[in-house]
């Protein structure tokens, strides 16, 4: 095992990095240092190139310049070998388990042969005493399959710590994690930080900079920004040097005009995927212009909901009423051929076709209509223009509209799914989460779009369990609790806590406000 430096040693310094993609130079000149017993975060918004810079430290990238340190020394890292053996350890964001195993044998498994065949027992010795020195519970006899996010990601930190890392990085490890698996994860990352071991912290929020750093660097379009202390810093200033420009979330415009009601949905009743009632007699209506926000805490219904008013899943009473026509399990298709568009939940699963190109994806709705095809040929001029026009108008960092889909980053992923929705002006957009795991830049451009679709005309529902956001855009809130909408109030006089308490139950079972 590598030995433990001292506080304040710089242990890592990745010099004047360069790593080029086709089209893009994801690290540009990049000066990066880390010191024993710190907590640096890696600031930026998608697509900045923290994963980049990371996965070179850890050998899965090599540079095309720049040069590596550890510890003064010059070092060449061509595989994540290569990194381990310099005391490197990464925790992905996808993690690299293998669900079958135990927690035990993921730990060895990976390791050389002489320590495949070490005894368990003291495998399992050490995997509980890294647990207990670092407050990360884990049954070393489990499967991976039985644990949760939270618990795989512990896996991966006790297998880093294992294999002697004394460098520890994290991309984005709080994204999966709840409330309060990530206040352990924090407890435990400065625990590792006190014993000298340096912690690099991948993240685009703010708030997880202030609460858990100790200095951070900030990429913005792969160049190395600035690295500040945590002391000297706050959030505006972070935000300012992360997007390069103010972020203004003030975004509210003023009350619609009583408009024609687009949705109208009456005591519709669905179940869930277990065949428990999910939905519970809802009824609501969203007008032309309006942004009804849907609140409540993930689980009581909201998925259900979305799922029944885009056709994919079975009413089992009750109406979907669209324009005055009743559309109640009508097909998806059907439905979207009725100018409704969806910005699904689970964007990569459902709202792309990850190896097709931007373009192709960009007109996934509307290829079997002209002027995407005349007859049975696909015309490529209309789609190319099209593709240019869109990745333009809703500044889709992409390296090209050839460029595969699954290449872009999460931001600019749900910038293409709203670009392809909204394009064809549709009159329901129903919108899941849609700035879930996006950077403030992103986040404020998406919420403009929804914004501007409302004003052209477009009605939105808008679900997210980010109480701001909906506050921010929405013009009425209903708040959904068990299954049915415990409240409906105009965002205009409506307080964070009034909504916060109907969330969990305590609110009035009536409506105010119009509806
Ligand atoms: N294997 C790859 N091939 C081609 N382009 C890539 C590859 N990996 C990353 N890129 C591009 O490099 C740029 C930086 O990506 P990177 O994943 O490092 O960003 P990030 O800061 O981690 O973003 P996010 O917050 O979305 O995870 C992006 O434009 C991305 O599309
Ligand atoms: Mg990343």
């Amino acid at each position: 095992m590598p030995e433990r430096g001292e506080r304040g040693e710089v242990v890592v310094s990745m010099r004047g990095i360069v790593k080029r993609f086709p089209g893009v130079v994801a690290n540009d000149q990049v000066d990066f240092e880390v010191r024993a017993g710190e907590i640096h975060a890696l600031l930026g918004e998608n697509g900045a190139g923290k994963t980049t810079l990371m996965n070179i430290l850890y050998g899965l990238y090599s540079p095309d310049e720049g040069e590596i340190y550890i510890r003064d020394k010059r070092v060449t890292i061509s595989s994540p070998r290569d990194a381990i053996e310099l005391g490197i350890g990464m925790v992905h964001q996808h993690f690299m388990l293998v669900y079958p195993h135990t927690v035990a044998e993921n730990i060895v498994l990976g390791l050389s042969s002489a320590d495949f065949f070490f005894p368990l027992r003291e495998v399992r010795g050490k995997i509980t005493e890294f647990s207990e020195r670092y407050g990360l519970k884990v049954d070393p006899e489990a499967k991976i399959w039985q644990l949760s996010a939270g618990e795989q990601q512990r896996v991966e930190i006790i297998k880093a710590l294992y294999r002697g890392a004394d460098v520890l990085i994290l991309d984005e490890p709080t994204s999966m994690l709840a409330p309060g698996e990530i206040e352990e994860l924090f407890t435990t990352l400065r625990r590792m930080a006190e014993e000298g071991r340096a912690i690099v912290f991948i993240t685009h929020k703010l708030d997880e900079v202030m609460a858990i750093s100790d200095c951070v660097t900030v990429l913005r379009r792969g160049k190395a920004v600035a690295t500040v202390e945590k002391s000297r810093t706050n959030k505006q200033h972070l935000t300012r040097m992360m997007v390069g420009r103010e972020v203004l979330f003030r975004l509210r415009r003023k009350p619609v005009e009583e408009g024609q009601i687009v949705l109208e949905v009456k005591g519709l009743h669905a179940l869930n995927d277990k065949g428990l009632p999910a939905l519970k007699d809802l009824s609501f209506i969203v007008r032309e212009g309006e942004i009804l926000g849907v609140a409540g805490v993930a689980g009581n219904g909201q998925r259900e909901l979305v799922e029944v008013i885009t056709g994919l899943r079975q009413a089992t009473e009750g109406q979907v009423v669209l324009l005055g026509e009743n559309i109640t399990n009508c097909s998806p298709g059907e439905i979207i051929g009725r100018g409704v568009a969806h910005i699904p939940e689970e964007r990569i699963r459902m709202g792309l076709v990850p190896g097709m190109s931007v373009a192709e994806n960009l007109i996934l709705k509307a290829y079997r209509r002209s002027p995407c095809s005349q007859r049975l040929f696909l015309n490529h001029t209309f789609i190319d223009q099209h593709a240019e026009r869109l990745i333009s108008e809703y500044e889709i960092a992409t390296p090209s509209k050839d460029a595969p889909a699954k290449l872009l980053s999460g931001g600019n992923i749900q910038k293409l799914i709203l670009a392809r929705e909204t394009s064809e002006e549709p009159v329901l957009i129903v919108a899941a989460h849609p700035t879930y795991g996006l950077d403030v830049g992103a986040t404020e451009r998406i919420r403009q779009l929804l914004l501007e679709q409302s004003k052209r005309g477009a009605a939105i529902l808008l679900v997210s369990e980010d109480l701001e956001e909906i506050m921010t855009i929405s013009d009425r809130i209903a708040v959904m609790f068990e299954g049915r909408v415990v409240g409906i109030v105009d965002t205009a006089g409506a307080e964070v806590e009034e909504i916060g308490s109907m969330m969990v139950g305590a609110g009035k079972e009536q409506e105010r406000g119009r509806s």
